[in-house]
């Protein structure tokens, strides 16, 4: 029985749930990432959502190691820039691009043939993050980059008040949709409308006859829009919550009724609400269990009283890849392809003292196919556990080192 992924709330790190969904999946994806700000947000006492809370300070411990191999093998140009960046700004950024990059990997897969990508970030790493999307997407498949203008109060003495957002528009093809009827607006909308009748009409030099279309214009691509105020109708209090008006825009123009948009990272929702409100299926993953409450709550009372969801800690299991059950003849291909070695210790071993090991565990979205075996001598497998292969290699170079030291020393 084909197993059905939508209107689903994950509450797991969405690496492992991204890994374990099917490729050309979705529609849509909107994410709406930490920034790399160095805080930790929490929601007020007294909100909807008090209790809920979530990091965003970053170092090479949130980086999942199981998933480097995969990026260095599909972008290997990616390890070499990420790396710089760590050398020109810091080591955070580092481990914050490639916490990033290994799960943009997985939505490129994800996302349909048809489908768009929409980023949401701002300058702490917007500039960084450009290039990880360039690489993965294609710098062709670029379509936007959008740029969010809200109001607010308190201004710094010595800079200019730091009030936008950017979110980068990505397709994944030239064949994206794009509904711009669903989106229009008038002319005059946001402030910076062709006011003067004079600029319609024919102009010097061409024969084209301009005229304003009466369903009004596609908005440019900086959005003037209020930001959720502390007594707006629409708050929760989570912290960094949208507004509604937002995904609405993102979501009339790069989808159509009926498919699936995903949040990777959904906070208390506001993407899985506005698209159960315009009528598409949606697919929701947060990492921050305290959150489920609000979000269910959410999600029944501001999508119309909609409670035909499932939320779940569990990974799922791709099924658009074949399943190979780890036996005799997969070994005795992978030993002829690994000529005999241990891929943990590098030494050669009989085929009998080999075993088969899943490369990214099962628990963190990794399945029964090919290409997530390997075989590794008995003792690497034991140490290896469910940690990832650079753990295995740390303990086997201190072991060797261990072990030089003792026979130089004769200790
Ligand atoms: C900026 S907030 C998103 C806010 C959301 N757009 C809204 O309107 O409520 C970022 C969210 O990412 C979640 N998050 C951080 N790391 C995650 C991970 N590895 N997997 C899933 N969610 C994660 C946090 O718990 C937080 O809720």
């Amino acid at each position: 029985m084909k197993k059905t992924f939508t209107n689903t709330l994950y509450t797991n790190d969405n690496l492992f749930i991204l890994n374990g969904l099917n490729s050309n999946l979705v529609d849509l994806i909107y994410l709406d990432p930490p920034f790399n700000s160095k805080r930790m947000y929490s929601a007020p006492v007294g909100s909807k959502a008090a209790g809920t809370s979530f990091k965003d300070m970053w170092t090479w411990d949130d980086v999942n190691e199981e998933y480097l191999n995969t990026l260095a093998e599909k972008y290997p140009t990616l390890p070499t820039y990420i790396a710089s960046v760590g050398a020109i700004h810091s080591e955070a950024m580092k481990a914050y691009l490639t916490y990033m990059a290994q799960r943009i990997v997985e939505m490129h897969r994800i996302l349909k043939d048809t489908g768009s990508l929409y980023l949401h970030c701002d300058p702490t790493a917007s500039h960084y993050l450009k290039v990880v999307l360039d690489e993965i997407f294609g710098r062709n498949n670029f379509r936007n980059e959008i740029v969010w203008c809200y109001r607010g109060g308190g201004s710094p003495k010595k800079d200019f008040g730091r009030r936008h957002d950017v979110i980068f528009r990505y397709s994944k093809s030239d064949d994206y949709t794009f509904i711009s009827d669903s989106i229009r607006i008038p002319y005059q909308a946001e402030g910076l409308g062709r006011t003067d009748d004079a600029m319609w009409g024919k102009h010097k030099g061409t024969d084209k006859v301009y005229k304003p279309n009466p369903m009004g214009k596609i908005p440019e691509d900086w959005w003037l829009m209020n930001i959720l105020n502390a007594n707006d109708p629409e708050r929760t209090g989570y912290p960094t919550q949208k507004p509604l008006a937002l995904l609405h825009r993102i979501i009339k123009s790069s989808s159509n009724e009926g498919d699936i948009v995903m949040d990777p990272f959904c906070g208390c929702a506001t993407t899985c609400v506005a698209a159960q409100q315009l009528g598409r299926k949606w697919i929701g993953i947060d990492i921050e269990k305290q959150a489920v409450n609000i979000l269910m709550e959410r999600l029944s009372d501001d999508a119309g009283l909609f409670k035909n969801f499932a939320n779940t800690e569990d990974v799922p299991q791709r099924d658009d890849i074949q399943i190979v059950e780890p036996k005799k003849s997969v070994k005795e291909r992978l030993y002829k392809e690994q000529n005999g070695l241990c891929k943990g210790c590098g030494i050669e071993f009989t085929i009998w003292n080999m075993e088969i090991d899943h490369i990214i565990p099962k628990s963190k979205g990794g399945g029964d196919y090919y290409e997530n075996y390997q075989l590794l001598c008995s003792n690497c497998n034991r140490t290896k556990s469910d940690s990832p292969m650079e753990l295995l290699r740390l303990k086997i170079k201190t072991r060797t080192e261990l072990l030089k030291k003792k026979i130089f020393f004769g200790k």
